[in-house]
């Protein structure tokens, strides 16, 4: 049979087996056409290429920050750690302004969240709409980290069987983290 005649799969059977692939989680963030800062929680990061250094993440066509995103020329990248659950659940909220709860400054082109060690500036280089989401790829123009840690992390932010938290927490203890059930 051709591939285009197999039945369509079921989402269900789609989203459990893809609840047991774990991701670290970052939040994007970027420059609205008006100046404003905008960004949210993403789990599809992946740095995908080091020549030249690349990374792709997913944003839904349903997300506020969707026509930003895809119309801007930079976007900056934090790497979440365990120490981040709260801005991770401001950044993956629909609040009206999620930048008034938190401190940031501008970073060049790009809003910079205050706290997070490990931040990528990006500069977009393709935009891939597919469904209901569109890819955006981007070229990583300067990293850095903040601490002592240097692009090392230990200990990152995870999203794993619909639990985020540490590694301990989404490994270990079921009983804590829990975002939908
Ligand atoms: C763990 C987690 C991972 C997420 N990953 C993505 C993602 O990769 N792409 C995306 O568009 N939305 C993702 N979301 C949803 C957005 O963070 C959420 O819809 C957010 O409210 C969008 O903000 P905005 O409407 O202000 O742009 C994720 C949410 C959670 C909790």
């Amino acid at each position: 049979m051709d591939i285009s005649d197999w039945p369509p799969l079921g989402v269900t059977a789609f989203t459990e087996a893809m609840a047991g692939h774990a991701a670290s989680v970052a939040v994007i963030t970027t420059r609205t056409p008006d100046g404003k800062a905008c960004g949210l929680l993403v789990s599809t990061l992946c740095s995908y290429s080091v020549d030249p250094p690349s990374v792709l993440f997913a944003v839904g066509r349903s997300a506020r920050s969707y026509p930003a995103l895809t119309g801007c020329a930079a976007f900056g990248v934090h790497l979440l750690d365990r120490g981040h659950r709260e801005l991770a659940d401001i950044f993956a909220g629909r609040v009206d302004d999620k930048f008034a709860a938190v401190a940031w400054r501008w970073h060049g082109p790009v809003p910079r969240l205050d706290g997070v060690p490990q931040f990528l500036t990006c500069r977009t280089r393709r935009v891939v709409p597919d469904g209901d989401h569109a890819v955006m790829i981007g070229g990583v123009v300067a990293l850095e980290t903040d601490d002592d840690t240097g692009p090392v992390r230990d200990d990152p932010l995870i999203y794993y069987r619909r639990r985020l938290g540490s590694w301990e927490t989404v490994f270990g203890d079921s009983r804590s983290g829990a975002l939908t059930d």
